[in-house]
């Protein structure tokens, strides 16, 4: 392919503002997935995704595009929308020169409008502002337009407006990309270097790896070198995806594509690696991605545990594909054998789950899921604790807990109720600006413990869904917190401990054991319940009591299946 006739962009945009549907259109008038075979959200492939209808993995995919007879190659990826996975759209990011900014026209600009502009400016991408949903009798086009231009710096009448249902302005807005995106500006002489933007396992042909091209030309018939493993492979298959995998015989700069080598065993790709040719290699990698931080932990143990081993292999080749999980052993007195999990965000961890569930067919138990927190003990030394049941017993000197930066978008008579909400949340409030006469931007600094949980859903009801949230790391501060314990019949359960702000032990406590006393069945004798509050194990550390006199035979009280109680709780109503 002619590298000045290539143009690579994305879709970006707020959640549910319309990529994948204008994606869908981009294919239908490319005329690369017949009639017949559209269905929506094309590119949407996995099938949670179409289930609940979000975007979780980013889709590279080529179109062709003709303007004025020549015919040009439009590499488009369709990237996700929510906040948990910012880091699919930075990867997505880095394999384009070009961005389309796309914006709900009855909603304008929300929270994850901006933070995908911040990041395609930082990434130095052509910006392409588009309005989305004007068929929709409440999209004030007009409106939006002149926001979307003063957020940008051009003017109102640069912003393209389109449908993604009825497939209005979407020829413009392919022309427009012809024009404004560049030319991947890699150099085809050189030796070859591709980035590796993502990956995943496919059982019947091994690792697929899916590459950005920069510089020069990979052959089929060319042994590969991953610059940063230090391996070799020989391609089994070079290719482009479009809309499935097309196999070509070379890919030349600037070029998406895949390359699978027959590889199973994971260790053999890594995202964010360069692959070069190993008779003429190059001697710089490109520069990689930064390792996600992972915002929350819980522990994932297999229902049987002798599926430890699978739950290990499932891992290995769903990190392939997901790039943020992190996972390492860990053993639970209740659950057995497991792993600890970091996650991006609540979204991300339930995604996990479930693709373990459905891809490896794993029945998994969940701890609930927590921050990490620094704990500094009377001695000095510092613990990482990822885990409340490693939290150190004794005295404490000091516990440093993570914060972030919150940026919520709402419309002004909310402002009141999101204030009340951050302070109930320990939040500290920064500045607020007026996007227009009626639309605030509020910046916050909250705990993250506070914000990951039931944060964004009390912040929709509070704003009758119009508010938005976006949030990112943003150091650290001492906070007064407690672990608080669990114990059943006067033995303490691991799984159920959890790190809290000390204002909130007592109500944390008090609904722990009520829950319980609901979810283990009746005995004839008396199990006693009790929360205990405080690191260390003072014989009069205050703790709450409740007791559930049941009947013999249902033994399950202890039983390592309770900790996940929404799963107990759907087995007892079976029972
Ligand atoms: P995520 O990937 O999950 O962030 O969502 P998305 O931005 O890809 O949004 P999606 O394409 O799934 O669209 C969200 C909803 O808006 C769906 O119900 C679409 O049918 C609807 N929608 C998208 N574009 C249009 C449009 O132009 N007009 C109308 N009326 N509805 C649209």
């Amino acid at each position: 392919t002619d590298q000045s006739l290539i143009r690579n962009f994305c879709i970006i945009a707020h959640i549910d503002h319309g990529k994948s549907t204008v994606a869908d259109r981009i294919l239908q008038l490319s005329g690369i997935v017949p009639e017949r075979e559209m269905r929506d959200r094309f590119l949407d492939r996995m099938d949670i995704e179409q289930e609940r209808g979000i975007t979780i993995k980013s889709q590279a995919v080529r179109v062709p595009w003709t303007v004025d007879g020549t015919e040009y190659t439009l590499g488009m990826i369709d990237t996700p929308g929510h906040v948990d996975f910012t880091y699919e759209v930075s990867r997505a990011l880095a394999a384009c020169e070009g961005a389309v900014l796309l914006v709900d026209a009855t909603q304008g600009i929300e929270a994850q409008t901006l933070s995908n502009l911040y990041m395609a400016i930082d990434h130095d991408l052509a910006i392409i502002p588009v309005l989305n949903k004007i068929d929709l009798p409440s999209a004030e086009p007009d409106k939006h337009a002149e926001e979307l231009a003063g957020l940008i710096g051009c003017s109102p009448q640069e912003v393209l407006r389109v449908s993604g249902k009825t497939g209005e302005g979407i020829r413009d807005l392919l022309d427009q990309i012809v024009m404004d995106v560049p030319a991947p500006h890699g150099d085809p002489e050189a030796p070859a270097r591709a980035l590796i933007f993502d990956s995943v396992y496919d059982s019947y042909r091994g690792i697929v790896t899916y590459i950005r091209m920069e510089d020069g030309r990979l052959n089929s018939r060319e042994r590969l070198h991953m610059m940063g493993i230090g391996m070799t492979h020989e391609p089994i298959e070079i290719g482009v995806i479009s809309p499935d995998m097309t196999p070509t015989k070379a890919l030349g700069a600037g070029e998406v594509g895949y390359v699978i080598t027959g590889a199973k065993d994971v260790s053999q790709s890594k995202v964010g690696d360069t692959i070069t040719s190993a008779a003429r290699p190059a001697t710089t990698a490109l520069e990689g991605y930064r390792d996600p931080q992972p915002m929350v932990y819980s522990g994932l143990f297999p229902v049987d545990n002798a599926q430890f081993p699978e739950l290990r292999d499932a891992l290995d080749k769903l990190k392939l594909n997901d790039a943020a999980l992190v996972y390492e052993p860990e053993t639970s007195v209740a659950l057995g054998f497991g792993f600890r999990c970091g996650f991006l965000g609540l979204l991300h961890m339930e995604i996990v789950v479930e693709r373990l569930g459905r891809e490896f067919g794993l029945d998994l138990i969940s701890t609930a899921p927590n921050v990490t927190y620094q704990v500094t003990g009377e001695d000095g030394t510092v613990h990482h604790v990822t885990n409340p049941s490693e939290f150190p017993d004794g005295k404490i000197k000091a516990i440093v807990e993570p914060m972030v930066a919150a940026d919520i978008i709402t419309p002004k008579e909310f402002i009141g109720s999101v204030m009340e909400l951050c302070q109930d949340h320990r939040g500290e409030m920064g500045t607020l600006e007026y996007l227009s006469p009626s639309r605030v931007e509020m910046h916050y600094r909250l705990p993250l413990a506070e914000i990951v949980f039931d944060f964004f859903d009390q912040l929709k009801s509070r704003t009758k869904g119009y508010a938005s949230l976006d949030y990112h790391q943003d150091g650290e501060q001492r906070a007064d917190l407690v672990k608080v314990d669990i114990l059943i019949q006067g033995e303490k359960i691991d799984a159920f401990s959890a790190v809290v702000h000390r204002d909130k032990a007592y109500a944390y406590g008090v609904m722990m054991t009520k829950k319980l006393r609901e979810l283990i069945p009746r005995q004839q004798f008396e199990i006693p319940l009790q929360a205990a509050i405080g690191a260390g194990s003072s014989p009069g550390r205050p703790s709450v009591r409740c007791a559930r006199t049941c009947w013999p035979n249902a033994t399950a009280a202890t039983s390592p299946a309770n900790a996940s109680c929404s799963r107990s709780r759907r087995r007892a109503r079976s029972a």
